[in-house]
């Protein structure tokens, strides 16, 4: 982990300059300097180690791609002609023109999207930026309102010809049919990359799908996964919470197999688009991989002692009943190796407890600052079986 030890290294004097920071929700921590925030996540996550009772690992080594300029997607509000973030003093929408925790292709599509006028008060708006620079809007908004954008035409047609755009909470595709827009399915395209070592992959999803926040701040988590899972040669594993494939691809490029277990249906076709347009060359990946739908914080009919590792990547909620079948096994058929990775230490930490109590120790922890100037974090950890 040496080269990435040295990647994810950071200039600890650096301070953000924002002329709302008295007023942005968005970041807590942009008085500080950029060390003293990666500090900060350091302790607090120790903290919560020794609350619950655990030994943390000999250091946490906080990874950084940088203290600003990460984002590659803004999910942002409309509220009476003002686009932005809610205000710290009260529940208003503050107008945000300018943010330097965007990166420099997104802060351009928002300068560009803020010119629109919108004909109705209020929305939720996710603006996104791709691998190779193309621009996404999703426009999560009432159904009335979407009906006001499909009549009055010229925003969409504006819109459509710098940016794809998906429409409410179904992500349907407006499409122009010659005379009226229609909504259409929801499509699949490249909105963000993953990486097998040095290669970066192009994953299909949607606007509107969950991905890590930051192209560049995800090399790193990418890598941390990869460099983990080679560690254990020959790995069969199982991952909870795949999604479009992030996570299962850098682990895949060096696992004998996975299986994977998700229950968003429209991740799990992107992740599907993403395996049939793999490279010729990464084609017999494929072969290695085996999907499942289905809610595995209820249940899960997968049998642990068919897997040397875990790859874990949860929602907030963390993993709950996933977790039983392991606890109900004997020790030794348990999985050797346990890989956690989660922006929501809290529920890590619950887990945790569980898992030492069925005999893993956490070897390793990274804390991955892709959400820099703000108090999140993003935490990956690697337990072993005793
Ligand atoms: C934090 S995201 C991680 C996604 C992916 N690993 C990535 O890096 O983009 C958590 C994932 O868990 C999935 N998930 C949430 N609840 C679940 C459940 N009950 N069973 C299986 N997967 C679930 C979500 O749909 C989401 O894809």
């Amino acid at each position: 982990m040496a080269k990435l030890l040295k990647k994810g290294s950071f200039n600890r004097e650096e301070q953000a300059s924002c002329r709302l920071h008295n007023l942005c929700s968005g970041c807590q921590y942009l008085d500080l300097p950029y060390g003293t925030q990666c500090d900060l996540k350091k302790d607090q996550l120790l903290q919560l180690f020794t609350e619950f009772g655990l030994s943390s690992p000999g250091s946490i080594q906080v990874l950084s791609a940088g203290s600003a300029s990460l984002r590659d997607r803004l999910d942002f509000s409309l509220e009476g002609g003002r686009l932005g973030l809610y205000r710290k003093d009260r529940r208003e929408v503050l107008d945000i023109s300018e943010c330097s925790q965007l990166s420099p292709a997104l802060q351009s599509w928002l300068s560009q999207f803020r010119k629109i006028k919108w004909p109705f008060q209020k929305g939720s708006i996710r603006l996104r930026v791709g691998p190779q620079g193309q621009k996404g809007v999703w426009l999560d908004f009432a159904n009335i309102d979407i009906k006001t954008l499909l009549d009055e035409k010229t925003i969409l047609h504006e819109l459509q010809k710098e940016a794809f755009v998906e429409i409410g909470q179904r992500r349907k595709v407006p499409v122009w049919t010659g005379s009226e827009f229609k909504l259409r399915d929801p499509e699949m395209h490249v909105w963000f990359q993953t990486w097998m070592n040095e290669r970066p992959v192009d994953l299909f999803c949607q606007v509107a799908s969950f991905t890590q926040p930051s192209l560049r701040a995800n090399k790193i988590i990418c890598d941390v996964i990869n460099g983990w899972v080679q560690s254990f040669p020959r790995s069969r594993l199982i991952e909870f919470g795949s999604g479009i494939g992030n996570l299962t691809l850098p682990a895949l490029a060096v696992a004998e197999s996975l299986t994977a277990c998700e229950i968003d249906a429209l991740s799990l076709e992107g992740l599907q688009k993403t395996l049939e347009n793999l490279p010729a060359d990464l084609q017999t990946l494929r072969k290695k991989i085996e999907i499942h739908r289905g809610d595995f914080q209820k249940k899960l009919m997968q049998d642990f002692s068919q897997f040397d590792g875990v790859l874990a990547n949860p929602p907030r909620s963390g993993l709950m009943n996933f977790l039983n079948p392991l606890e109900e096994l004997s020790p030794e058929k348990r999985p050797p190796f346990f890989i956690y990775m989660s922006c929501f230490p809290e529920s890590l930490v619950k887990d945790v407890v569980r898992l030492k109590n069925c005999g893993y120790d956490l070897e390793e922890v990274y804390i991955v600052d892709q959400f820099p100037q703000t108090s999140h974090y993003e935490v990956l950890a690697l337990l072993q079986r005793k």
